[in-house]
């Protein structure tokens, strides 16, 4: 695999957006892009900053995971000032606009797995990681970070590979990831601006979610549940249906596909 490193003049150029990735800042080496657009944030950046590393040390997932981003993958943080209303909505502005740019990229069809992976083929092929700084009702600063398998062998990640895959694999050729990138931030901000009209977003998150109707477990902090992921909530929360007939609402977990 030969591609050329990510510029910030190749991923701004041009690109058809008001904000998001109008600002990019590229790192070949980092410990992770949330920890660096979380310093961004701090210190005032514009709305739409985006911090880009070619790789990670210490990437890291939900629920303190690490997360392994070699050369290859996107690892990416954008940095948003959004009102308190839509912060449960950025983790379905993110997964659909990796949804989309997957297919308009690859032409791979993916699905979300509740809460925040997007699956090609049942594998997992992407995470993402929403953080934010809350102060009373008032949000200080979200970060969408965005980690994508694309340009990865597996053979050279057996940890990984029983249940995740890179497109690279699942294509059987390389992607460009600067056309990736460039249509995720457009995506992203397309959602993100869609937000305030309505319900378009949330339903489309819903008909793409791939748990619902499965037999699940989900693990909710020290809880454990068993039953059918039966929809998803506006506010993002997954509504499980126990043996019992009770609805369990589920606000942040994670979910195993049980069939
Ligand atoms: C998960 O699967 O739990 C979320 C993984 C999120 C990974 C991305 S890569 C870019 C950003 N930087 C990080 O350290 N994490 C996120």
């Amino acid at each position: 695999m030969v591609e050329n490193s990510l510029s910030p003049a190749a991923i701004t150029d041009n690109l058809e957006t008001r904000f998001i990735g109008q600002r990019v800042i590229c790192y070949p080496r980092l410990t992770s892009t949330m920890d660096v657009a979380k310093h961004k944030a701090q210190q005032g950046a514009i709305e739409g900053t985006v911090v880009i590393a070619e790789e990670q040390t210490a990437g890291r997932g939900r629920i303190k995971r690490a997360w392994l981003s070699p050369k290859g993958s996107i690892a990416l943080s954008i940095i948003l000032y959004p009102s308190s209303v839509y912060l449960s909505s950025l983790i379905m502005v993110a997964s659909l606009a990796v949804v989309h740019c997957v297919e308009r990229v690859t032409g791979l069809k993916s699905q979300i797995k509740w809460p925040n992976d997007v699956l090609v083929n049942g594998k997992k092929v992407c995470g993402i990681l929403i953080e934010s700084d809350i102060r009373g009702n008032i949000v200080d600063y979200a970060i969408i970070g965005i980690g994508i398998n694309v340009n990865l062998r597996l053979s050279d990640f057996p940890e990984i590979s029983p249940t995740a895959t890179s497109l690279s694999h699942e294509l059987g050729k390389d992607v460009p990831r600067l056309d990736m990138i460039r249509y995720l931030l457009v995506e992203t901000e397309r959602l993100y601006l869609a937000l305030p009209s309505g319900e378009s977003v949330y339903q489309e998150w819903r008909d793409n979610i791939v748990t619902l109707g499965k037999r699940v477990q989900a693990i909710s902090g020290e809880a454990t549940y068993k039953g059918i992921a039966e929809s998803v909530a506006s506010d993002g929360s997954l509504l499980l249906r126990q043996p019992d007939g009770s609805l369990t609402k589920i606000v942040a977990g994670d979910v195993t596909l049980r069939e």
